[in-house]
């Protein structure tokens, strides 16, 4: 038997988080590879859910493509389920996200749903978050004084290009990756980064982590809650 490829890995999980979708209900929907996968899934019975509320533009894209109503956030007050790919991830549930700069909508769309539910192939699960560089979504006018405040934590802020100009997020902002970090105290860093004048979300989903991790690992979908 020949050993599944990291995206199999990711469809399987995908797969598997159809089970947590709620029927006549709205569902949250994250950005990025994993999340395209779960929206082809939900695309194959669409007709058991009321639609579904994006974190991207890029995902609002992709459902309205598949012909699932997306539903603006302000016009939901709750949601059973919000279903979003990971960097990294510990057992406990917290993740590092942002990796495809959609971390502000994510954190505020995943904030309204009951449950996170995370979908990941193996390879994101750590025992530490850090090695993932760390995004913040930052004012663009606010660049250089939240990367010299972000310095005291140890890493190295970069600023992230994209086409060899600065990447500007759905939002109209920008992101600093903070490199090389170890994170001990996820909780407590996303506190005090949040705190900072200037950083609109930083991509540490540790205050509210994954409620259930469906990890993709090669002896099948691992169910971590
Ligand atoms: C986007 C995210 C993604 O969930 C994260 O980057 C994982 O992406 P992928 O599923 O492509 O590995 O946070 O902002």
């Amino acid at each position: 038997m020949t050993a599944m490829t990291q995206d199999q890995l990711k469809q399987a999980v995908a797969r598997e988080a159809i089970k947590y979708v709620v029927d006549g209900q709205i569902v949250g929907v994250g950005t990025g590879s994993t999340a395209n996968f779960f929206i082809d899934e939900l695309a194959k019975i669409k007709h058991r859910i009321k639609g579904a509320v994006a974190s991207s533009e890029a995902t609002a894209a992709r459902l309205r493509a598949h012909d699932i109503e997306v539903y603006d956030l302000n016009q939901v007050a709750t949601m059973p389920v919000y279903v979003d790919g990971a960097d990294e991830i510990t057992a406990q549930g917290a993740m590092i996200k942002g990796g495809g700069a959609a971390l502000t909508r994510e954190k505020i769309v995943a904030s309204v749903a009951e449950k996170f539910i995370c979908i990941a192939d193996g390879s994101k699960l750590v025992k530490v978050l850090g090695k993932f560089p760390l995004p913040i979504e930052v004012i663009p006018m606010a660049q250089a004084v939240v990367a010299r405040k972000l310095i005291k934590f140890g890493g190295e802020p970069r600023l992230r290009f994209k086409d060899g100009i600065p990447l500007i997020t759905d939002n109209g902002n920008v992101i600093i990756d903070l490199v090389d970090l170890k994170i001990t105290d996820p909780v407590e860093l996303e506190r005090q980064i949040n705190q900072i004048t200037g950083v609109v979300t930083v991509g540490l989903f540790a205050q509210q982590g994954a409620n259930v991790c469906l990890l993709g690992t090669p002896d099948g979908v691992k169910t971590l809650t």
